[in-house]
């Protein structure tokens, strides 16, 4: 059975292995984005704490994927392309966030089909969210 191929009843939250995993791909993501010197540009952007962010990020992709949904209760009427449209994002900022979140994926061990899937989706958010 494929990794992606489970319960009907399952959401993609459940599939990717519900808090902990989710919690391990954002963890692994600003990990890469605050040491590694492919990312500078995106580090440099973000705050110098990225507890804050940590929690947001998390709490989106929880709810985005179908788990809990914290994060949009206590946004009500979010829209997470509003969010980032007074941000500087170019297609390098663009490329260098899905490609730590690729990283960070495969770091976290998210299922090659899930991780393949989510890749796709995320480089089609992050292209949407160009201003420049
Ligand atoms: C296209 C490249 C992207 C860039 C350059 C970018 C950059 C940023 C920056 C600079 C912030 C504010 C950080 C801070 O206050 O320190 C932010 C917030 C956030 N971003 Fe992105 N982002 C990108 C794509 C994405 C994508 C694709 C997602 C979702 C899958 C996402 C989810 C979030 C979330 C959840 C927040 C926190 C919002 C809040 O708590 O107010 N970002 N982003």
């Amino acid at each position: 059975m494929s990794d992606v191929e489970t319960q009907a009843d399952e959401t993609p939250f459940d599939q990717i292995g519900g808090s902990a995993r989710v919690q391990a791909v954002v963890e692994a993501f600003y990990d890469l984005m605050d040491v590694d010197p492919a990312y500078a540009r995106l580090r440099s952007i973000h705050a110098l704490d990225l507890a804050p962010m940590r929690a947001s990020l998390a709490g989106f992709l929880t709810g985005w994927l179908g788990g809990p949904r914290d994060w949009f209760a206590a946004r009500p009427g979010v829209c997470m392309m509003s969010l980032h449209r007074a941000m500087p994002i170019d297609a390098e900022l663009a490329r260098q966030w899905t490609d730590a979140m690729g990283r960070a994926l495969e770091r976290a061990g998210v299922g090659s089909e899930m991780a393949e899937a989510l890749r796709e989706v995320f480089g089609r958010m992050a292209a949407g969210m160009r201003t420049r």
